[in-house]
């Protein structure tokens, strides 16, 4: 045997070899992912190889794929290309003729109020059918109008019948966003409100709107999306786990929101939550027009650290991250030169309390965007449970993303049962973990 053939063989017997270590790993790594799965698909039980009529035909991963990671021939990046030529000019074609696609003009009030009113009655619910998030006018106003905003990205299904005059029934929005995926820094449309009046569920109207909202920005040149969504659908990049601070301990045990722990009488439970009356960091106050720039440095400069976070430019952030009552709260510590050192921020999204005799609304407070620099993390947070109990917030939310796990802790959050999976349409990368992620999405 040559002393060639002799390293090619070696060579080949590596190769053989790691690639049988590469496929135990790789089938490891599945079982590891299909058993995450279906434990994040809560109560029910999600087989990551039940076909997806609809998804199974979108630019995104299989739940049965491998994680990029360890699979050897796959590669960060677009699932489809497609050029603009390539892009369907006509919308989608309706179920009937009972039915017709829209944009929604949110500067519109009496528009707005149609979405509202959709969302109130037919958004999000919890498992129990307990709660359902009722987004105020303002704060979606706020949601849907960043810059560079575009009307066509809020899609609306209207349904005309001959008794009844146009009713909103469908809805979907984007709203652009420069968004960092490892490496890769793109535009996207950030995808939410997805939502579809109760009676006509069931009936595959999600995926044409899903459709519709891709085709209106594929014609602007946008390829990729980013979404998160309560259930498991092809295929979750991470899954975050929603934590509460109980804030009004009292009525979220009334509620059935939160329950009383064992050996713990409801006074016992108030003196745990309880929390001062005024902040208690030095110089902690609301960010003003003269903080943006360097807040928004601060901000950026974290949010880098992380494999997935939008990256915001000076009118981004003041749109984004501006106090505006009822809706978003921040504030900033400065040093002594007037420099942004930390941050805080949290918006207001309450829950209708459905049949319940005495209350009708959960105020809830989520956290956004922290940053802590020259205080500690549960020091920052704890002033943030102090700011929003001063404005009669009764939970305090936060995923377990970016360095939440820091504070959630130590400041007596416990984990709820809602996981958010994180997605992205049209990028296949790496799946990461929540505290590599930082993308809060409304
Ligand atoms: C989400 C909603 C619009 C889906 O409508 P639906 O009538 O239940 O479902 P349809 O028959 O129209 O479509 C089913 C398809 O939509 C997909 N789908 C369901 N919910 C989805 C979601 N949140 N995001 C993306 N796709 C979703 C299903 O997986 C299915 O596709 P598949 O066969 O490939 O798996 C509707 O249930 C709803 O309005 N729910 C309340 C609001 C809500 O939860 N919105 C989503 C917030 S993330």
């Amino acid at each position: 045997m040559s002393g060639a053939e002799g390293e090619a063989n070696t060579t080949a017997q590596v190769a053989e070899l790691s690639g049988a270590q590469r496929a135990m790993q790789e089938a490891e790594k599945k079982k590891e992912m299909e058993a995450l799965i279906r434990k994040r698909g809560g109560k029910k039980q999600v087989n990551p190889e039940d076909p997806h009529a609809f998804w199974d035909t979108m630019p995104v991963p299989k739940l049965s794929a491998p994680d990029l990671e360890a699979d050897p021939d796959g590669d960060v990046g677009p699932m489809e290309e497609k050029t603009l030529d390539q892009v369907r000019q006509e919308p989608y074609d309706l179920p009937s003729v009972d039915f017709e696609w829209c944009s929604m003009d949110v500067t519109d009030d009496a528009q707005l109020a149609e979405i509202y009113t959709l969302l109130f009655e037919n958004y999000v619910e919890d498992d129990d059918n307990m709660f359902r998030f009722d987004y105020s006018t303002n704060f979606l106003r706020w949601a849907l109008m960043p810059p560079g905003y575009l009307p066509e990205w809020h899609v609306g299904v209207r349904m005309t019948t001959k008794k009844k005059k146009s009713k909103l029934v469908g809805f979907i929005t984007g709203v652009p966003a420069n968004v960092q995926t490892g490496e890769s820094i793109m535009p996207m449309c950030e995808i939410n409100f997805l939502c579809c009046w109760k009676k006509l569920r069931g009936k595959r109207l999600a995926p044409l709107l899903i459709k519709e909202v891709t085709r209106r920005v594929n014609l602007t040149g946008i390829w990729q999306a980013c979404y998160t969504a309560g259930v498991v659908l092809p295929k979750p990049i991470t899954v975050c786990r929603y934590y509460h601070r109980s804030l009004n301990p009292k009525k979220l045990i009334d509620v059935d929101f939160s329950r009383l722990a064992p050996r713990m009488t409801m006074k016992m439970t108030k003196k745990l939550y309880e929390v001062d009356k005024q902040t208690r960091l030095p110089g902690i106050r609301p960010m003003t027009e003269e903080d943006v720039p360097s807040a928004c440095e601060l901000l950026n400069k974290y949010l880098s650290k992380f494999q997935l976070h939008p990256v915001f430019d000076h009118d981004e952030f003041r749109h984004w991250l501006f106090p505006r009552e009822g809706v978003i709260q921040s504030f900033v510590i400065c040093n002594a030169e007037g420099v942004v050192t930390d941050f805080l921020s949290f918006y207001a999204l309450p829950s209708t309390i459905m049949n319940h005799p005495n209350y009708t609304s959960l105020n809830a407070a989520y956290s956004y965007y922290n940053v802590a620099t020259t205080v500690e993390w549960d020091a920052l947070m704890m002033d943030g449970l102090i700011l929003a109990k001063q404005r009669d917030f009764d939970v305090f939310n936060a995923l377990d993303l970016m360095d939440n796990k820091e504070f959630i802790e130590k400041l007596k959050f416990k984990p709820g049962d809602g996981n958010l999976q994180y997605y992205l349409f049209n990028w296949r990368t790496k799946e990461i973990t929540p505290q590599e992620t930082a993308l809060v999405l409304l």
